[in-house]
């Protein structure tokens, strides 16, 4: 039907619909997807920029929405927001927090509530990272791009991100004023300077990445899960309600042996690991047996968590999320749970390159958690994030979530 119109008009009227076209699309997102679509407001200014650009523009803006106001009444009549991705949240605050406790001074990524450049460059580095390693498995191939491609693409972002947290170290190393951060561990351990400066900027980069994406991830895990698992979201809410009556009750003392909350982190730990390709260990010269097979010296094996932490063979319903798996019952031989490899989870590494952030981030994801919470109310709203579909660069490219909140009210 079209064809013999295309003969008949030429291309030209076709092409000159293409905005049109694009614009309807626009109009019936908006209006009928859009995460914000429900927000109350004229329709007019929900499919079109123009009146918002015309009433800027004029010099009215704010009496035209002092109006509607008037007329369409608060957004979150209830106390309710408007639904969001409280993904980003996640980062924002693993990120200030590492922030203040390695630097001596937050990202204000709470505060302005936007990312650092900083974390879109860590990111980056992470991908470009995650290329260099696999070029260099081909030597031919390493040898091209260490000439011609490296200096320009990979290495230019990694090099941001280094010089960021190069001037990041400097500064706070140039600060009088002493400060119980981890820096001033830094600065007093190496009164010998046994550390160059290479070395502490080196550690520093390596710090900032493991002690705010991880925790990030982790919280971002969690949310999903009780997002999807409403009964699980219950019983852990009660939990919290229940024990902490008011705000000032929670403390890190009074949350730590927390059973179902406890349970939840395991199990989210457990089922969406926040480094799910672990670090490699190198097999001692000689080689040495690893799984009852002789693996030769200089040869780097690994224990992939992902796998392990989802193995049926090891775990009851190993894709489902059970909290129930890390609370006293499972003990108790009538539990599905009782004969889970419980010791098989480990989200932190073992041995001697464990993590070394381990009791600081049991601390953020119980505290956060906990005070999230036990303030607000959340409601999924779309649909959550499939997680098995996000990209791994050995850290996790997460998907947003979007979700509406309700402040509780609670007598103080
Ligand atoms: C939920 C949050 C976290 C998870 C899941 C996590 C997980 C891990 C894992 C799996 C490793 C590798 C261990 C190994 O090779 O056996 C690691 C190493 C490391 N983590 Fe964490 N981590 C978290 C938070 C943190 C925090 C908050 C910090 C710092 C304040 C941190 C600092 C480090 C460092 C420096 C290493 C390297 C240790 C070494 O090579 O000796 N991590 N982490």
């Amino acid at each position: 039907m079209i064809a013999p119109l295309i003969e008949k008009l030429g291309i030209l009227p076709f092409l000159a619909l293409t905005p049109i076209i694009a614009w309807l699309l626009t109009v019936v997102y908006n209006l009928y997807i859009h995460p914000l679509r429900n927000i109350p407001g004229p329709k007019t200014w929900a499919i079109s920029r123009l009146p918002f650009a015309r009433s800027f523009t004029g010099g009215t803006i704010v009496y035209d929405i002092e109006a509607f106001h008037r007329k369409y009444g608060p957004a979150n009549p209830d106390g309710t927001s408007e639904p969001f991705d409280i993904i980003p949240w996640f980062n924002f605050t693993a990120f200030d927090i590492f922030g203040d406790l390695g630097y001596g001074e937050t990202f204000d990524c709470l505060q302005t509530s936007t990312y650092h450049p900083f974390i879109k460059l860590l990111f980056d580095s992470l991908k470009a990272n995650c290329m260099v390693v696999a070029i260099r498995l081909f030597p031919t191939l390493e040898a091209v791009f260490k000439r011609w491609v490296f200096p320009y693409m990979m290495k230019k972002k990694q090099n941001k991100y280094a010089t960021a947290v190069i001037d990041k170290v400097n500064r706070r190393m140039s600060w009088e004023v002493a400060r119980p951060d981890i820096m001033s561990h830094v600065i007093t351990g190496n009164e010998k300077g046994t550390m160059t400066p290479g070395e502490v900027q080196a550690t520093f980069q390596t710090l900032t990445l493991a002690g705010s994406e991880t925790t990030a991830t982790s919280l971002s895990g969690i949310m999903n899960l009780l997002i999807k698992n409403p009964e699980a979201y219950a019983k852990l809410v009660e939990e919290l309600r229940r024990t902490l009556k008011k705000e000032s009750d929670i403390t890190l003392d009074a949350i730590k042996q927390l059973p179902y909350l406890n349970a939840v982190a395991n199990e989210a730990l457990r089922l969406l690991p926040a480094a799910p390709f672990t670090l490699p260990r190198i097999v001692p010269k000689g080689g040495d047996w690893v799984c009852g097979t002789w693996v030769p010296g200089g040869t780097s094996v690994y224990i992939l968590p992902w796998a392990v932490n989802r193995d049926p063979t090891l775990w009851h319903d190993a894709t489902g999320f059970h909290p129930e798996r890390w609370l006293p019952s499972a003990l108790e031989e009538k539990s599905p749970f009782f004969n889970d490899r419980r010791d098989a989870l480990h989200p932190f590494g073992e041995g001697p390159r464990k993590c070394i952030g381990m009791n600081i981030a049991w601390a953020e994801i119980r505290l956060i958690l906990t005070r999230m919470l036990w303030a607000f109310d959340y409601e999924q709203v779309g649909v959550p994030i499939e997680w098995e579909k996000q990209k791994v660069y050995v850290l996790i490219e997460r998907q947003p979530l979007f979700v509406r909140l309700r402040q509780r009210k609670v007598a103080e």
